[in-house]
């Protein structure tokens, strides 16, 4: 992972090409190409289903911008999912430690939320965005009552060790609409650039014969649901 956005924009109410302004400002670990597939896919998902959009992993909002912007154009909304205390390898000592994230009132805790909704404000885009703060798991339960297929696109970029992936899996993938699509974040084939949980349900989902490839640009992999919903 690259650490981005150090760079201010001040103004809000951007559409189009100034969204990858803001995305270009936020702090966040997704590259500019990786964010450009991701907006294609999600306008294509919201378009094509209508459905919300979900995200695992909203850090200080670089790619949920770009969720939301797709759900405008859609007439729907995004639902992003974090506890905001950040992943194992973002906390203190650790290799993406961020010291701008740190909690002034709780030393050695981290806290990404006042930035998230910094980055959404600067993009104009707090109306298309439902925040739910909390642990993956409990989130989709909680939120689970209406059953499958209510989201058109299930975005995971979550906590990356193989307990917190799988969970995000199974947690949300059930939740994924048919025809909707899926998007992997940080799936590396070579453990040589990068941990393998993320690849590994990349995997786990086309094993099921219920996912087709539809993108890879670099580690951002999107499969379209085919088969009927269930993980
Ligand atoms: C790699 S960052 C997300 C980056 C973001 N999608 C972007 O492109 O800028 C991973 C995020 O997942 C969150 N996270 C990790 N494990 C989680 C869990 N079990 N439940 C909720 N959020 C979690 C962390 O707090 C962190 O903000």
């Amino acid at each position: 992972m690259v650490q981005h956005g150090v760079t201010r924009v001040t103004t809000g109410g951007r559409v189009g090409e100034d969204i990858f302004a803001v995305f270009e400002a936020a702090k966040g670990f997704m590259p500019a190409d990786e964010g450009r597939a991701l907006h294609a896919a999600a306008v294509e998902a919201a378009a094509t289903t209508g459905l919300p959009l979900l995200e695992i992993g909203t850090y200080c909002g670089r790619s949920t911008l770009l969720l939301a912007d797709a759900a405008r154009a859609a007439g729907t909304v995004v639902v992003t999912v974090d506890h905001h205390r950040g992943s194992e390898e973002q906390q203190p000592g650790q290799e993406f430690e961020d010291e701008d994230l740190a909690d002034p009132e709780f030393p050695g805790r981290m806290d990404t939320l006042p930035h998230f909704r910094r980055t959404l404000a600067k993009a104009g885009l707090e109306e298309y965005v439902v925040a739910v703060v909390g642990r993956s798991p409990q989130a989709a339960s909680a939120l689970d009552g209406g059953g499958g297929g209510r989201f058109g696109l299930v975005f995971i970029d979550g906590g990356h060790t193989d307990e917190h992936a799988n969970a995000d899996y199974e947690s949300w993938v059930p939740q994924l609409a048919a025809g909707g699509l899926l998007a992997i974040h940080d799936v590396f084939p070579d453990p040589a650039e990068g941990g393998q949980a993320p690849y590994r349900i990349w995997r786990r989902a086309l094993a099921t014969g219920g996912f087709a490839e539809v993108s890879a640009c670099r580690s951002l992999r999107v499969l379209r649901r085919t088969g009927a919903t269930g993980a």
